[in-house]
């Protein structure tokens, strides 16, 4: 008897795939492929392995390529009806258990659990048991499967029922709320979400903090782990790709359009992120306009190099915070510049290139998130800086746990110690320097992602 199962040996499940479609003006349609961990992770195990990623269609160019059966080998893009997939993505992921496990919620007015979220969330399960059936159908008998954040937690418990005969993972790339803050979701969905993630045989954190915080959640709320074991994997950044990539031509080009922006001879404080609202760059320009208040020596003699790409742009809530930035940005530029010194330099626009041109030219690394699964740029700047750079760094980065010894360490919401930090770090003596930007990239690099990608699968199959 033929078998029902399908082919794939190991598969990924994903809200954001690896490659998008956008439609031509003259109708074909163009493919890109993103990068990140997960990209370079996966093509560790080789094109012959029989991994298949499946992800969801996010735009009107993917579902027109899943519509016209463009595909490319190692994908499949699942053709969620567009209300369906805003619902779960915007409404449940990004407005609820992102801003749970971040903390995030100005509690006197929000959340609010009414009947509107509840539709939202009947669509996350529609969302979810989707990808469930997707790989039910695709995996090959016991293949491995590692479904992947907050978008997807009901995933592992769906595909358990589905297909027992699976090993299921489960990776957090955020940080996991502690039981007290995870206790505003409504009960019954606080138990969904766990036994829904309980239903994998092994779920992966960043750090040791998440992973207990996820552990004490099910002790509260879901009778203890059961059965479900914890690891804990602390993606490193990619040495070998950041380095090469960082000296190719047009890297350089925007290294010569930064340093006119900057201006011969002034430090750069560098800050690059996506704008989310627990990267708190607010709060780093209030930082850096005190230390042009506290320390008046700096004048003239420093820039802020501020990147702050957009992120979910759907949400009101993110467009009102990248218009902060930009006000803030202003306001302090009106206030202490002078004719030939722009204080900040703040780029709105994504590109990649001049991220690295500016990671380059970084002498000293700002990286103040309110609360952050990991936070990669704190471990790339130190790698690919040319001097070596100084971290000023959060203490709720996932990442000081790794970087904390050789970082000066921060509380996010303390903008005159943050100050006091930047000028520490701009006055930190060059040997310091150099030694300290040594052992942070030795940290930053301990576990690329291949590693990263092959311990969690290695872990799953054992
Ligand atoms: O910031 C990290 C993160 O939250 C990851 O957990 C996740 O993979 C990604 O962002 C999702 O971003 P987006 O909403 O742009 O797909």
């Amino acid at each position: 008897m033929a078998s029902s199962f399908g082919a794939a040996q190991v598969l990924v499940a994903s809200n954001r795939g690896p490659v998008s479609y956008a439609v031509a003006d003259d109708g074909s349609l163009r493919s890109r492929r993103g990068g990140g961990g997960l990209v370079s992770g996966l093509s560790a195990i080789g094109p012959e392995s029989g991994a298949l990623w499946v992800c969801s269609a996010l735009s009107d160019g993917d579902r027109e390529a899943v519509r016209r059966g463009v595909g490319e080998d190692g994908v499949r893009m699942l053709d969620i009806p567009a209300d369906v997939h805003a619902d779960a993505y915007n409404g449940i992921a990004n407005s609820v258990l992102w801003f749970v496990h971040h903390m995030l919620y100005q509690t006197p007015l929000e959340p609010v659990f009414d009947a509107e979220f509840r539709r939202q969330w009947a669509s996350y399960e529609t969302y979810n048991r989707a990808f469930a059936e997707a790989l039910a159908e695709e995996a090959a008998e016991g293949a491995a499967v590692l479904v992947q954040d907050y978008h997807l937690t009901l995933v592992p418990g769906m595909l358990r029922e589905l297909r027992p005969d699976l090993r299921i993972g489960h990776f957090s790339h955020t940080p996991w709320a502690p039981p007290e803050y995870f206790a505003m979701l409504p009960d019954d969905i606080a138990r969904q979400v766990l036994r829904g993630m309980l239903g994998a045989d092994r779920l992966g954190f960043l750090t040791r903090r998440w992973a207990d915080a996820f552990t004490a959640c099910c002790e509260r709320f879901a009778g203890g782990l059961g059965d479900t074991r914890i690891g804990v994997h602390g993606l490193g950044a990619d040495a070998d790709f950041l380095r090469a990539r960082s000296h190719e031509a047009d890297v350089d080009e925007r290294m010569a359009a930064l340093r006119e922006e900057i201006g011969e001879g002034r430090r750069t404080i560098v800050r690059v992120d996506r704008t989310e609202l627990s990267k708190n760059i607010v709060r780093g320009l209030l930082a850096y306009r005190q230390l042009l208040d506290d320390r008046p020596e700096w004048r003239e003699r420093v820039v802020h190099v501020a990147f702050a790409y957009p992120s979910r742009q759907d949400l009101a809530v993110y467009r009102d915070y990248t218009a902060e930035v930009q006000r803030l940005a202003e306001e302090i530029n009106e206030r202490y510049g002078t004719p030939g010194w722009r204080p900040v330099v703040l780029h709105v626009k994504d590109d990649f290139a001049r991220s690295l041109a500016a990671y380059r030219l970084a002498d000293v690394a700002l990286v103040n998130p309110i609360r952050d699964g990991m936070n990669l740029v704190a471990k790339e700047v130190p790698v690919v800086s040319d001097a070596g750079c100084a971290l000023v760094l959060s203490r709720e980065a996932g990442a000081h746990e790794e970087l904390g010894e050789d970082a000066i360490t921060v509380n996010p919401y303390d903008v005159v110690q943050t100050a006091e930090a930047l000028h520490e770090a701009l006055s930190m003596r060059p040997e310091d320097r150099t030694e300290r930007g040594k052992r942070l990239a030795a940290a930053a690099t301990a576990l690329p992602p291949a590693r990263w990608f092959l311990d969690q699968l290695e872990a799953l199959r054992g």
